[in-house]
């Protein structure tokens, strides 16, 4: 197998030649995906004379190595100099965490690795309540989607309540390649959290400002692995942290998770109008913690109440996708990948999130 380490190995001399060639600052490479005998990238130069020249410099480079098809996109790198050019979110002036959507700051990296023109589809994971099941609805939708062949990616945009790299168990911090921070993969799917960053889980005190420059950074300054799908795990409830956060990310689709209680449902139509307020198009309701199996009769029973995911879709136009047991995951610490809250998929709530899954994909792409 080719890694990647070998192909960057392989591009090094071309890097250097295109920074002598044409400035330092105005010519670099990234975005290099290695699949089996292909590789694709990105370059960024300031001259498009030196594009046909580039092409074959790559695959005289790559070909040795068993490359047989080098994917190579060219980007103009304009004016390389200016405030905030190359820095992404680093021009940011403090005006709040709200307002400036990401990819359209003033002052940013004009492509941003995680933008919509990249093609990816953002779905963001959001409920009126706290503690009603969205980290655990977006790390098992993710996962979902990766064991149906999508590539994808999380944000866990609770900055202050992070948990989802606890609740994959991923014990791991990412890796930095040539000064970008690379997410890190648990069960296919890749993972980026503030958790990454925090010593001895210490609660963060930040200023709006610095909440929102943290989130710009995730999608600008992150090497990604081109996911087609990106799960934004929400802040809970409608107060300003998750207006903010609705407000940064445009484009992006939205599934509110209730319980079936009638005043959790109720308070869920908040997040609803908030995501109508954003422009953020509701695929749908998962209704969360539905009923309990009982293990003896096998009778479902609705502890929580009934109806209010049901209710819920009815009230925001959109459909119920999908109804989720309680039940924790029964997965051991002594497992290898072992994650306290990720269903397997053979089980009935593994089946579910699969099902899920397929539901949004019809949604997304059709
Ligand atoms: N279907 C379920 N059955 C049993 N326990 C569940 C279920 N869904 C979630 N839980 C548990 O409920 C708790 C809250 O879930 P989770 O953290 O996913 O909610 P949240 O909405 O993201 O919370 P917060 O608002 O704090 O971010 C967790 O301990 C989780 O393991
Ligand atoms: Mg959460």
């Amino acid at each position: 197998m080719i890694t990647r380490e070998q192909v960057m190995e392989a591009l090094a001399p071309i890097i250097e030649r295109g920074k002598a060639e044409t400035g330092a600052k105005a010519f670099s490479i990234r975005d290099v995906v290695v699949k089996e005998q292909q590789v694709s990238l990105t370059a960024l130069t300031a001259s498009e004379t030196i594009q046909q020249a580039l092409q074959n410099a790559l695959g005289e480079a790559l070909g040795p190595l068993g490359i047989e098809t080098v994917h190579a996109r060219f980007r103009p790198l304009e004016h390389p100099e200016a405030p905030g050019a190359a820095a992404g979110a680093e021009g940011e002036s403090s005006s709040g965490a709200g307002g400036q959507p990401i990819g359209h700051a003033a002052g940013m990296e004009e492509h941003p690795l995680l933008s919509p023109d990249s093609g990816v589809q953002f779905i963001a994971v959001a409920s009126g309540k706290g503690g009603v099941g969205k980290s655990t609805v977006t790390v098992n939708l993710a996962v979902a989607l990766a064991r149906l062949g999508k590539r994808v990616g999380i944000i866990d945009a609770d900055i202050y309540g992070f948990s989802v790299p606890d609740m994959m168990g991923i014990e791991e911090r990412p890796s930095i390649e040539q000064d970008r921070v690379v997410p890190v993969r648990s069960h296919g799917v890749q993972v980026m959290s503030m958790g990454f960053f925090v010593e001895d889980n210490n609660p963060i005190v930040w200023r709006g400002p610095m909440l929102g420059k943290m989130l710009r950074n995730f999608f600008n300054e992150i090497a990604w692995d081109t996911p087609e799908y990106v799960l934004l795990d929400l802040p809970p409830g409608t107060g300003d942290v998750a207006l903010d956060v609705h407000q940064m990310i445009p484009h992006s689709k939205e599934i509110i998770v209730t319980t079936p209680h009638a005043t959790a449902a109720f308070v869920a139509a908040r997040a609803g109008a908030m995501a109508v307020k954003t422009e953020h198009e509701i695929i749908g309701v998962v209704e969360n913690m539905s009923y309990y199996t009982c293990s003896h009769c096998g009778e479902k029973e609705y502890i929580f109440g009934r109806g209010g995911g049901g209710r819920l879709a009815e009230s925001l136009h959109c459909e119920l996708l999908a109804q989720i047991p309680l039940g924790a995951p029964d997965n051991h610490p002594s497992e290898p990948d072992f994650s306290p809250s990720i269903y397997k998929e053979h089980t009935t709530a593994g089946q579910i999130y699969m099902e899920l899954a397929s539901a949004v994909i019809a949604r997304c792409e059709t």
